[in-house]
């Protein structure tokens, strides 16, 4: 059985086919000759992810699964969230869109976030999601110089240090993709 995984990221694919069972065969966008960017219009992670898996079903006619993540922070009412990619402006970097946050939460001593990741699955007819949290805190300044994003100022609880100060291994192990993708696998073996 083939499944598309709406990414381009071999390792992200190598990764969870080595997870599920064999007779599922993961597919990147690329191997069902979809180039086009995924539109991502929705105003949450959750209707983001299962606008660009409903987006594959339909118009490629494969089952599919698309994740989604944003950073929720308590003080800001849950900004950045769905716009985690572009908060500082459309074509900002990382570090412009962890300024912006370090700037807001300037005078706020309340700093309690989340990274949320939604996987949304089309398989056999039905929709299935797939929810990924680890709750922290934002930093108040950027430390390490591991992962992307906003890994510097993220601090998850119970760890003394960032993501971006820690092993990749630990992070793979605690995250909120690890989380999602560790129920997308538990119910693909059921499948
Ligand atoms: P995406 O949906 O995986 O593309 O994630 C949206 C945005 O959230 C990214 O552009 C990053 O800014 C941020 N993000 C997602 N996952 C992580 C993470 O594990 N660490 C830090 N930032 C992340």
């Amino acid at each position: 059985m083939e499944l598309v995984f709406a990414t381009n990221n071999a390792n992200k694919i190598k990764e969870v086919q080595a997870l599920i069972p064999q007779h599922i065969k993961l597919l990147s966008l690329k191997d069902i000759g979809c180039y086009e960017e995924l539109p991502e219009t929705q105003n949450s992670i959750e209707g983001n992810a299962r606008q660009k898996a409903d987006y594959v079903t339909s118009r490629y006619n494969y089952d599919c699964f698309a994740d989604d993540t944003g950073l929720e922070v308590d003080a800001l009412k849950g900004a950045p969230g769905v716009y985690s990619a572009r908060y500082a402006g459309a074509h900002c970097s990382p570090n412009d869109n962890m300024e912006k946050l370090l700037h807001k939460l300037k005078d706020i001593p309340l700093r309690k976030a989340r990274f949320k990741t939604v996987i949304a699955l089309n398989i056999n007819q039905g929709t299935h999601m797939f929810t990924g949290i680890c709750n922290g805190i934002i930093t108040r300044t950027k430390k390490g110089t591991n992962g992307f994003g906003y890994d510097p100022i993220f601090r998850p609880d119970g760890i003394n240090e960032t993501f971006a100060e820690m092993d990749i291994n630990l992070k793979n192990k605690i995250s909120h993709r690890a989380k999602a993708i560790n129920q997308l696998i538990a119910f693909l073996n059921t499948v």
